[in-house]
């Protein structure tokens, strides 16, 4: 493969193994890695480091870096640092169980960030030098510009930044992904910050190909392994039932004024639900829609072929392996509907704002008033991290929060007298949406989005609990304007901890 992909004979020089590449990777340094959702990370280089923190480990001398992503990556990188317990610090976004485990034990500093945030934080300083990239490229032209891979992140900053690169060339990845990214080198800090010249979704704004000051590269190492994401499950019956709630509260909308009929650039997170309602606008009435989003999941590619959707923008692909391997057989024919960009573009409030995104996220419970916490079960336990909600949720024309009504099994209601964490304030949550129904949010005061969302939206097994709450709150709330009884309120979580219901 080494003429096809590498083109760049000077460059030719500096392949190597993984094992050699990993060597010169510096204990306690910080490594800035390709990879968002289990897309275009590197998959040789974490693990031949890994293998190398297990013997260390072995011999009593424990080698520990600090990682930052674009997002969450594969089992080859955080699961198999993080089996090795050979990371020290990560950022901005985790979803790997096994980092998970060590996060909540404390023994792995994470620092959860808004996605779009964290190109100009590098760039600003703050996060602290970068020593060496390693970047996932399909491929190296003859003059040496880097052919991105399925994802972008943040690879722009990490090869700009980082004293050294190291590149892993993945032939797996199709040769027909060049072209399809749209790489823009015009931010700037402050005070020489001007305005991002993107307009419509489909805007290309950028250059197709990452650059990359040669001299920095010190290993590029030859893959050829396939992305890793995990299978999204059926749609279930709540899954189904809320996309149903929200596909007619689109149409409504639409025959209201409020939306085009073609909607405005959709942007739907991660899992199953957003999948499903992604599914359900396959049977819709809506045409010629666009995507303006951080992840392009099995159910865009399903709209992209029937032509519905026109065009996704996104940083990476979020595939099921079923996906992956039918959209690698084709990936010419989606080259023109798909653009691919730096997570600092695709998450960028200024753009959202101005495209109007309509905003569906997940989250792990909302309290009564319309805050939503998307990040800490019962408060303190990180689940993944807030990722690209709040990008978008602030930003959106209509930001929309999605989830059945309870969990683990309907002993948690995920309607709350009030959030144990907090990731987004009620001001920027404008719709919750369960298996029960919808609740529009907008224009209405705290007394009045407690009576929506405890009618729509709570599952019948919490209302009356949520009532007797809401009543007594009412009597007794310390002010009235989002009445309170915080000692209850607590409660309703501990409740959970102490005896696995909150129903108990
Ligand atoms: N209390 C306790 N646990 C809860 C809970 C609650 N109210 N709600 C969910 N959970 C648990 C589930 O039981 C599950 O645990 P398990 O893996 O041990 O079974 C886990 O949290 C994930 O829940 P699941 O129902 O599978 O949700 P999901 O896949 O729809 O994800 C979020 C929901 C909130 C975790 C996910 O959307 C997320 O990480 N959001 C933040 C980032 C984001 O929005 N990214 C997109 C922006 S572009």
């Amino acid at each position: 493969m080494t003429q096809d992909r590498i083109a760049c004979a000077a460059l030719r020089s500096r392949i190597m193994s993984a094992d050699e590449a990993a060597a010169l990777i510096k204990p306690g340094s910080t490594l800035g890695l390709s990879g968002f959702t289990g897309s275009g990370y590197p998959k040789a280089v974490p693990l031949a480091l890994a293998a190398r923190m297990e013997a260390q480990r072995a011999a009593g001398n424990p080698l520990r870096v600090r990682v930052w992503t674009g997002a969450s990556t594969g089992p080859e990188l955080d699961g198999a640092l993080a089996k090795a317990d050979g990371i020290e610090f990560r950022l901005p976004y985790n979803s790997d169980p096994i980092a998970r485990e060590k996060i909540n034990r404390g023994t792995m500093e994470y620092f959860d960030m808004h996605l779009s945030q964290v190109a100009p934080m590098a760039w600003q300083g703050f996060l602290g030098p970068l020593d060496t990239a390693v970047v996932e490229v399909s491929g190296i032209r003859e003059d040496g510009a880097l052919i991105p891979s399925s994802s972008v992140g943040n690879n722009k900053t990490w090869l700009d930044r980082a004293q050294h690169v190291i590149l892993e060339v993945n032939s797996w990845q199709n040769a027909a992904l060049e072209g399809m990214h749209d790489i823009y080198y015009g931010t700037a800090l402050p005070p020489n910050r001007v305005p991002i010249p993107l307009l419509r979704p489909d805007d290309r704004i950028g250059e197709a190909y990452l650059r990359c000051d040669p001299n920095k590269i010190v290993a590029i190492v030859e893959t050829h392994t396939p992305d890793r994401n995990l299978p999204f499950a059926k749609p279930d019956a709540a899954a189904a039932a809320i996309a149903g709630h929200l596909l007619e509260f689109l149409r409504h909308e639409v025959a209201r004024g409020r939306l085009p009929a073609n909607l405005l650039p959709l942007q739907s997170g991660v899992g199953n639900i957003a999948n499903a309602v992604l599914s359900g606008l396959l049977d819709s009435p809506f045409e010629d829609l666009t995507a303006y989003t951080e992840v392009i999941q099995d159910g865009m590619i399903d709209l992209l072929r029937t032509g519905k959707l026109r065009m996704a923008s996104a940083t990476a692909f979020s595939l099921s392996p079923d996906a992956a391997a039918a959209i690698n057989a084709d990936m010419a024919a989606f080259r023109d509907k798909m653009i691919l960009r730096p997570q600092e573009i695709s998450n960028h409030p200024e753009i959202i704002r101005r495209l109007g995104c309509i905003a569906m996220n997940g989250l792990i419970e909302a309290d009564i008033y319309g805050n939503v916490n998307s990040t800490h079960v019962m408060g303190s336990r990180i689940q993944n991290g807030i990722g690209g909600s709040g990008d978008f949720a602030r930003n959106a024309y209509v930001s929309i929060f999605m989830t059945p009504s309870t969990a683990k099994g309907g002993a948690i209601s995920a309607i709350v007298p009030q959030a144990s964490h907090v990731d987004h304030i009620t001001q920027d949550v404008q719709v919750i949406v369960t298996e029960q129904g919808l609740a529009d949010l907008r224009g209405l005061s705290p007394k009045q989005r407690a009576r929506v969302i405890i009618d729509n939206c709570s599952h019948p097994d919490y209302r009356d609990a949520l009532n007797d709450y809401y009543r007594r709150a009412l009597e007794h709330s310390y002010g009235l304007q989002s009445p309170s009884l915080l000692d209850e309120a607590l409660s309703w979580h501990q409740r959970y901890v102490r005896t696995g219901s909150m129903r108990a």
